[in-house]
This record gives C-alpha cells, structure tokens and sequence, in this order.
C-alpha cells in the first residue's frame, strides 16, 4: 500500500440531545485511505454517512479514536493547523453544488486559491481557467452558476474543489441531484481527474452503480464501517431468477 493519507481508528461520534438519550452516530470507525485509493460508502439515510465524511475531511471532529491525517494526529493539531491542513490538502464535492450565486464560474473556482500565498494566488485566474477548461467548461467561465446545468454547476464545483490539487477528495452524493445518464459522466470526470492528481477519492452514495466503480466499496451501519460487495439490480435478479 502506498502513503497513507488517513488512518482512522475506533472513530466515535456522539450527539448529546436535549430532554432525550445521547445520539450515537458512529461506534467505532476504522479505516485506512492511501495515495489513489477510490473508496466508496454506502447506507440508509441518517446512518451517519456525511457525519464521517465531515470527520475525516477535518470539518468535524470526532468524540473519541484515533485520526491520523498524513501521520499527524488530529489531537496533536491546533485549529488552525487543522484549517490549513483541510484546505491544503482536501477537497469537497456535494449534492447541492454549493456554488456562490452572483459570481462567475471562474470566480467560484478562484476562491479557494485566494487563501494561498505567493505563485498560486498570484496565478488563480490561469489556474482556474485551466482547471475549468479540464472539465468541459473552458467557454463558459463568466457564466453564473444559476444559468448553468446542474449536472455543468457539478462540473464547476469539482473544478473548485480540485484547484488546489488536493490529496484527498471527499464527495458527498455528487450524482444525487443529476439524472442517470449526467450522473456516470460527473463519476467519469471524479474518477479520471482524481487519478490523474494521484489523491484519493471518497464517495458517499445511495447509488450501487457508483458504488461498484470504487476499488473499495463500504456500507456504513449501526455505526460501524465494513467492507462489501454493492448489489446491482441486474445481479440481483439474476440471482433470484428475476422473483424479488
Ligand atoms: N449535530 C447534530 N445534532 C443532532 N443530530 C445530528 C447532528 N449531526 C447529525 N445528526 C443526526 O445523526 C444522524 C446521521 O446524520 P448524517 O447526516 O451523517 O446521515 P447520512 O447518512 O449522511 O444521511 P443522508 O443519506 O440522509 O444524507 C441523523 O439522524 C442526524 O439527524
Ligand atoms: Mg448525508
């Protein structure tokens, strides 16, 4: 196995509730992701899917266990080690695109390159414009994102999301709000541009077709992560001779 980026072990989250008994979202998360893993995470909704996903993308923190980002404890990093760190290092793809409205595709693509210093800032516009023509937008940079697709709003959000070449992507159902067919060309583009960075890909999806296209496949439940096989619907049926 190559460097690994994260490691995680024993990963709890609980949620203290008002007038009610503690919420215990995640019980003991292990998991290992190294340099150009693709990783998928499966589970019913409310199973605590974008909980982790937060955790290991430093947004959140965990309760109690281990985590470990390039080697370095989480416990070991003051907060703004940790920003810098998730801002260097990860980038993150949702559902909802989460575009800034009233700003240009190249804009939204900029922002996250107006925290850097020196070369990188000083060349956002280049770099932004490149990073917008690698995913099939390069004639489209001054338009708003709400005149935009969705599944061309998902392209400028994986364009933000890359433009600091980050070493782990996190993608949380980045084909939810798209159609079938937009959805496999969104998953095409993650895949390919993901491995042509060399960073590590984890994606969140109720989707098995998604999910298969991972070198690893999980099912997030009861808390606790294992590793499996997703079921496609054409396997099932042949499985079942077709009787559901
Ligand atoms: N800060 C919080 N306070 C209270 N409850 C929370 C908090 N964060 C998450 N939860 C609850 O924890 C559970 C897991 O939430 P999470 O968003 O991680 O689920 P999910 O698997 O991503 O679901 P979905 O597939 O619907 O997106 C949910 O029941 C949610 O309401
Ligand atoms: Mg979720």
């Amino acid at each position: 196995m190559s460097a690994p980026i994260l490691r995680a072990r024993g990963i709890t989250r609980t949620v203290e509730l008002p007038d009610a008994a503690p919420l215990h979202i995640l019980r003991g998360v292990d998991l290992d992701v190294a340099v150009g893993d693709h990783l998928s995470v499966m589970g019913r909704s409310g199973s605590g899917k974008s909980t982790l996903l937060n955790i290991l993308g430093l947004l959140d923190a965990p309760t109690d266990g281990e985590l470990e980002f390039d080697g370095v404890p989480l416990q070991r990093m003051s907060a703004g080690r940790r920003d810098r760190t998730r801002g260097r290092n990860v980038g993150f793809v949702f559902q909802q695109f989460n575009l800034l409205p009233g700003r240009t595709a190249l804009e939204n693509v900029e922002m996250p390159l107006l925290y850097d210093s020196g070369r990188a800032f000083w060349r956002r516009r280049a770099i932004a414009t490149d990073m917008l023509e690698r995913v099939g937008l390069g004639d489209r940079l001054e338009q708003m994102p709400e005149r935009l697709s969705g599944g061309e709003q998902q392209r400028v959000a994986i364009a933000r999301a890359l433009v600091r070449s980050p070493r782990l992507i996190l993608a949380d159902e980045p084909t939810g709000a798209l159609d079938v067919e937009t959805g496999a060309v969104i998953m095409d583009l993650l895949d390919d541009i993901a491995t042509q960075a060399g960073a590590a890909l984890i994606t969140i999806t109720h989707d098995p077709h998604v999910a298969v296209r991972a070198r690893r496949a999980y099912r997030l439940a009861e808390g606790v992560l294992h590793e499996t096989v997703p079921v496609l619907e054409a396997d099932a049926i042949a499985r079942t001779g077709g009787v559901a």
